[in-house]
């Protein structure tokens, strides 16, 4: 089915000129350069060495060389007229060991991009950590533990002190439910340790960690504009239509809990949900949680970023021995899927938004999408991903008709990058990457999203 609005002969949706249209990368998916300028090693260094642990051995050394080559990429999004990038900032090549001696070199790559964004007028739009942490704070437990956070807290400092001159937004964490739970649950990415349920202190510190950044941020880029938001990914739970008994909305329940409300409560309400369902029910989770700590995590954020991919289906568990309180299942009903086998759902992005407003009410910060997209097979011609951002925007634009203060949309992704255990498999971007060449060219999703943002701003076409 043709989406009606990927349909060149209809009219793009309308957003204030002031919303923000913008592309997502992360520093591990792009920069390659994994051991220069004094860059030490992250834990997806070590992780991608594993024999198994990444499809065909694929590897983010050399990944899109944006390291050398981000000129030519900030004049991409020039040409695509972004209002902002969303980048991240590599923590090993600003603290090499994580702590203590900060590598000038590295900041100085950040603050040469820095500058070639402002000067293609795109607001630069960093996020600190998005799931690079330097191998040696893992090698002292990683998210596991408490002096992590206070890492995180020291590195926002040192890269807020450097670039907080020019640098409005900033972007703490990236997904801190998607690391805990691949990274330190299952063990599918870095640091691949499988931990299962005993992941969950990982959520509590990375929390900590986000709330110590918060202040530091704030105490080095002063108080005039600057805006503080986490990226938090998100999924609308739904049961399928043939398991909706009591046990099933109970599963359902537990899933959200662990997947929205553990990673959004905190930050909006000042405490946790209840974890009983996941055997945590005294409210320190057994001595993790601190007093004082939920202070530390509800500072008030001017804004939430949301990563949306898709719903999640979920049944009461089968087999009651496996240890989670649910399963997640595929839905009933057959949904277009993308190269990912990920289905497309462009009305679970809808379903969030309001069920966002609908939870926390005035506790909501304005929202911005800080990621969406699709992988698609390669090929400029990318019809079905056009399709894809035809219907997420135009669910962005019934959550705001609804009420719900979306503020900004950051597709996923600006170039085809390295997608974390599955390599270079899964081709997310609007620009093609040739990755034995390092050509880049854009797509026909660049082209439309070219001239969604071309249409809103006509001041800019
Ligand atoms: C998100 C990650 C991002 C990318 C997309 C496809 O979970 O934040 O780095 O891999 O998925």
């Amino acid at each position: 089915m043709v989406n009606r609005s990927a349909d060149p002969t209809t009219p793009l949706p309308r957003f204030p000129a002031d919303f923000v249209w913008g592309a997502s990368t992360a520093a591990y998916q792009i920069e390659g350069a994994a051991e220069e300028d004094g860059k030490g090693p992250s834990i997806w260094d070590a992780f991608v060495r594993r024999p198994g642990a990444v499809r065909d051995g694929h590897t983010g050394a050399t990944a899109c060389d944006h390291y050398h080559r981000f000129g030519e990429d900030v004049a991409l999004m020039r040409r695509l007229g972004l209002d902002a990038y969303r980048f991240s900032v590599s923590w090993p090549r600003v603290l090499p060991s994580g702590t203590g001696r900060v590598e000038p070199r590295g900041l100085d790559f950040y603050d040469r991009l820095v500058d070639a964004l402002l000067d293609a007028g795109i607001e630069p739009t960093p996020t600190l950590f998005h799931w690079d942490l330097p191998q040696a704070l893992e090698d002292q437990g990683g998210w596991m533990s408490r002096d992590t956070a206070y890492r995180l807290g020291e590195y926002a400092a040192v890269v807020a002190e450097r670039l907080g001159d020019r640098v409005r937004r900033w972007i703490t964490l990236n997904e801190p439910f998607v690391h805990m739970s691949f990274g330190y649950g299952f063990g599918v990415h870095a640091p691949g340790r499988a931990l299962l349920l005993g992941a969950v202190p990982v959520a509590h510190h990375q929390l900590l960690g986000h709330g110590l950044a918060v202040a530091a941020i704030r105490a080095a880029a002063g108080p005039d504009g600057t805006q503080v938001l986490i990226a938090n990914n998100c999924s609308p739970v739904r049961l399928r239509p043939d398991a909706a008994s009591e046990a099933d909305r109970l599963a359902a329940d537990a899933y959200d809990t662990l997947h929205n409300r553990l990673f959004n409560d905190p930050l909006l309400t000042g405490s946790y949900p209840d974890l009983s369902v996941y055997g945590l029910s005294d409210p320190s989770w057994g001595g993790i949680v601190r007093d004082e700590d939920l202070k530390v995590i509800a500072a008030p954020l001017d804004g939430l970023g949301i990563n949306y991919y898709n719903p999640s289906w979920i049944t009461a568990p089968a087999d009651p021995a496996s240890g989670l309180p649910f399963d997640l299942v595929e839905p009933q009903e057959t949904y277009r899927r993308t190269a990912f086998d990920w289905p497309v759902v462009p009305d679970g992005l809808t379903d969030l938004l309001l069920g966002l407003k609908a939870r926390y009410g005035e506790a909501l910060p304005p929202v911005w999408i800080t990621e969406n997209g699709c992988s698609e097979p390669a090929g400029l011609d990318d019809a079905a991903r056009v399709d894809y951002l035809a219907g997420h925007v135009d669910a962005v634009a019934r959550a705001r008709a609804q009420g719900v203060d979306v503020r900004g949309y950051f597709t996923w992704s600006l170039l085809d990058n390295f997608e974390w255990a599955e390599g270079y498999h899964q081709r997310f971007g609007l620009v093609e990457v040739d990755f034995a060449t390092q050509a880049r060219t854009p797509r026909a999703s660049f082209e439309w999203y070219r001239a969604l943002i071309a249409a809103q701003k006509p001041q800019k076409s």
